[in-house]
């Protein structure tokens, strides 16, 4: 059985994925707002990727016996002006996410809960690359500047995303 602590950081790590996938898609209409439709698909994926890392725990709290308990999803922010500073507050989200992995891994760790501490491996791995991502963005937007024609050459590497 699995404690009343985990549970309840599980519940809110459910509640931080689900608002990734909130704040993802409201940036994704953002883009799409300006027919950067590389970048809306880029972050569409991204926003189906964060329903799935809500399933895992989701499902995994299912498996451990405890209780799912649902939690409001807060209204994402839309405080960028342009695709930087977009995926600059992606990279920042990112890096919030981590934190909180790192903390549950904490707790498990205080817990002595190994199975949970074994679930959140897989994240450990998952926020390196999520980071990494970002992060790439980041440098390649703050390459191009304000160079219309470099934002549409990632634009149109950005839509490869699988
Ligand atoms: Fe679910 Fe992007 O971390």
């Amino acid at each position: 059985m699995i404690s009343k602590k985990i549970e309840e950081a599980i519940n809110k790590q459910i509640n931080e994925e689900l608002y990734s996938a909130y704040l993802y898609l409201s940036m994704a209409a953002y883009f799409a707002e300006q027919n950067l439709m590389g970048f809306h698909h880029w972050l569409f994926v991204q926003f189906h990727e964060e329903l799935e890392h809500a399933e895992k725990f989701y499902k995994y709290l299912i498996e451990r016996g405890g209780q799912v308990k649902l939690q409001a999803i807060k209204e994402p922010d839309r405080s960028w002006n342009n695709p930087r500073q977009a995926f600059e507050a992606v990279l920042n989200h990112e890096r919030h996410i981590t934190g909180r992995i790192n903390e549950l891994v904490d707790l498990a760790e205080s817990e002595k809960d190994r199975a949970t501490f074994a679930m959140l491996q897989w994240f450990i791995n998952e926020q390196v690359e999520e980071e990494a991502n970002a992060q790439e963005i980041v440098a390649k937007l703050e390459m191009v500047g304000d160079h219309k024609q470099g934002l549409l050459m990632i634009d149109r590497e950005l839509a490869q995303r699988k």
